[in-house]
C-alpha cells in the first residue's frame, strides 16, 4: 500500500518538478530510484513517503536520480554539421545553446565542428544547461572516459584531448568556448547567459516532456532563436517543434540520419535479395490513395518485387543527399520514385513517412510509417518512431 503510494507522489514530483511524462522514462526507472534513495535514507516506506512529501532535500535527491545523462561525442553529428556550414554563410562568430547539455559532450561535439566549418574557436561560445548536478560538475571537468568515445572517430579522440592514465582532458585551447551550468530549464525562471544564440540543439529531452510544458520550453527557445538562427533536434522531435511554429526552414536537418540507416539496411537487403532467387513484380491494379499511396490492403500477402539495384541505389544516395541539403520537398518526390521501384519495401515506406513528418504532415507520416510496420512489423526505427513520436500522445 505505502509502495503506491510512495510510487504515485514520486511519479507527481517527477512530472511537476521536471515535466516528466512517467509513462515515458517508465515506471520501473521511478521504481529503482525510490528503492535507492530508500536504501541510502535507511527509512521504512511509510517514513520514506512522509520525508518526499514534506522534504526540498529529499525531493531534490529523488529527482537527481530520474535524470539519465546519457550521451557521447558526435552523437548523429550531421544535423550539427549542417547547420553549422548553413551558418557560416551568414554569420562570422557563434553563440550556441545546448540544452540539455548532459556532461558537454554534445558541445564539445558542436564547438569541434564549428572549428571543421570554419569558425575560430574564440569566436564560437557554447552555453550548456543540464539538471543533474552529477553532469554538470563532470562537464566542468573537461575530463572523459571510454564511455564517452564510442561510435567517436579517432581523429576526434587524438586532436582534440589529450590521454592522462585513462582519462581524456579537453584541449585547453578549447575549454574557454564552453560554459556549462546548473538549470532545470523548465523553470520559468530559467534565463540563459544571452539573449539570443545563433544555434540551439535541443536533442533527447522534448519526447519525454509532457505537451504541455514541452510547449512552454519550445515557445521559450523559439524567442532565443536569431532569425537567421538554427535548432537542431532528433528526427523524432523535429515534428514536436513544426506543431509550435518553427519553420521548416529553421530546423537543421534531423531527419536526416534515420533515412541514413534506413539506407544503408535498404542496401544491404537489396545486395542479399539480389544474391537470392526473386519473382518480379506483377502490375500495380490497386487504385492509389490520394497522396499516391497504394492502400494498405494491397501489402497484404504480396510477393516481394526485384528492385533494379542500380537506379534504386542511385534515388536512395539522391535522398540522402535531398535531405541533407534539407530539400525536404524534392526528397519526399524522390522518395516516391523510389517507392515505385520498391513498392513493398518497408525501408522505403519508411523513408517517406519521416520526411512527411519532418514537413509537418503528421497524419500522412503516420500512415506511411504504419505501413512500413505492416510490411515488416519487426523495423526497429519505425516502431521506435511510432513510439516516440505518437506512442506518447
Ligand atoms: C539523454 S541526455 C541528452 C543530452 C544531449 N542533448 C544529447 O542529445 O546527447 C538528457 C539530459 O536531459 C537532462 N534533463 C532532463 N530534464 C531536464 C530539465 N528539466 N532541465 C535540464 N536538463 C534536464 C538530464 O539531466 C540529461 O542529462
Amino acid at each position: 500500500m505505502s509502495a503506491n503510494k510512495v510510487l504515485s507522489s514520486a511519479s507527481k514530483l517527477a512530472r511537476t518538478k521536471l515535466g516528466l511524462d512517467v509513462k515515458s522514462v517508465g515506471a520501473v526507472m521511478v521504481e529503482q530510484a525510490i528503492a535507492t534513495r530508500i536504501r541510502k535514507t535507511r527509512l521504512t516506506e511509510e517514513q520514506y513517503l512522509y520525508a518526499l512529501e514534506t522534504s526540498g532535500t529529499e525531493q531534490e535527491a529523488l529527482c537527481q536520480l530520474l535524470l539519465v545523462s546519457e550521451s557521447w561525442f558526435e552523437r548523429e553529428q550531421q544535423p550539427i554539421e549542417s547547420a553549422l556550414t548553413e551558418l557560416y554563410r551568414n554569420f562570422s562568430q557563434i553563440r550556441a545553446l545546448s540544452v540539455p547539455c548532459a556532461r558537454g559532450e554534445e558541445a564539445i561535439t558542436t564547438l569541434a565542428i564549428a572549428k571543421k566549418v570554419g569558425f575560430h574557436p574564440s569566436l564560437v561560445s557554447i552555453d550548456g544547461y543540464d539538471a543533474s548536478e552529477n553532469a554538470v560538475e563532470q562537464a566542468n571537468l573537461f575530463t572523459y572516459g571510454e564511455y564517452s568515445f564510442r561510435g567517436t572517430s579517432e581523429w576526434f579522440r587524438t586532436h582534440l584531448f589529450s590521454k592522462v592514465g585513462d582519462k581524456y582532458h579537453l584541449s585547453p585551447e578549447l575549454q574557454p568556448s564552453l560554459h556549462f551550468n546548473l538549470a532545470n530549464v523548465l523553470d520559468p525562471l530559467w534565463r540563459p547567459r544571452c539573449s539570443q544564440y545563433e544555434l540551439i540543439l535541443c536533442r533527447n529531452l522534448l519526447i519525454y516532456l509532457r505537451p504541455r510544458v514541452r510547449r512552454q520550453l519550445l515557445t521559450k527557445l523559439s524567442e532565443l532563436l536569431h532569425p537567421q538562427g538554427l535548432i537542431v533536434a532528433t528526427y523524432s522531435e523535429a515534428s514536436l517543434l513544426l506543431d509550435v511554429g518553427f519553420k521548416k526552414d529553421q530546423i537543421s536537418i534531423a531527419v536526416f540520419s534515420p533515412i541514413q540507416r534506413a539506407i544503408n539496411k535498404s542496401a544491404n537487403a537489396s545486395k542479399k535479395r539480389a544474391k537470392s532467387p526473386t519473382r518480379s513484380a506483377g502490375p500495380r491494379t490497386t487504385p492509389l490513395l490520394k497522396n499516391g499511396t497504394p492502400p494498405i490492403s494491397q501489402f497484404h500477402k504480396q510477393p516481394s518485387s526485384r528492385p533494379s539495384e542500380s537506379p534504386s541505389t542511385d534515388l536512395t544516395a539522391g535522398i540522402k543527399e535531398l535531405a541533407d541539403a534539407g530539400r525536404l520537398d524534392e526528397a519526399f518526390a524522390l522518395g516516391l520514385q523510389l517507392l515505385e521501384a520498391r513498392p513493398n519495401d518497408a525501408q522505403s515506406h519508411f523513408i517517406l513517412g519521416v520526411i512527411a513528418s519532418c514537413c509537418g504532415q503528421s497524419e500522412e507520416a503516420r500512415s506511411w510509417i504504419e505501413r512500413a510496420l505492416i510490411l515488416d512489423p519487426q523495423h526497429e526505427d519505425a516502431k521506435l518512431y511510432m513510439d516516440n513520436v505518437w506512442g506518447r500522445h
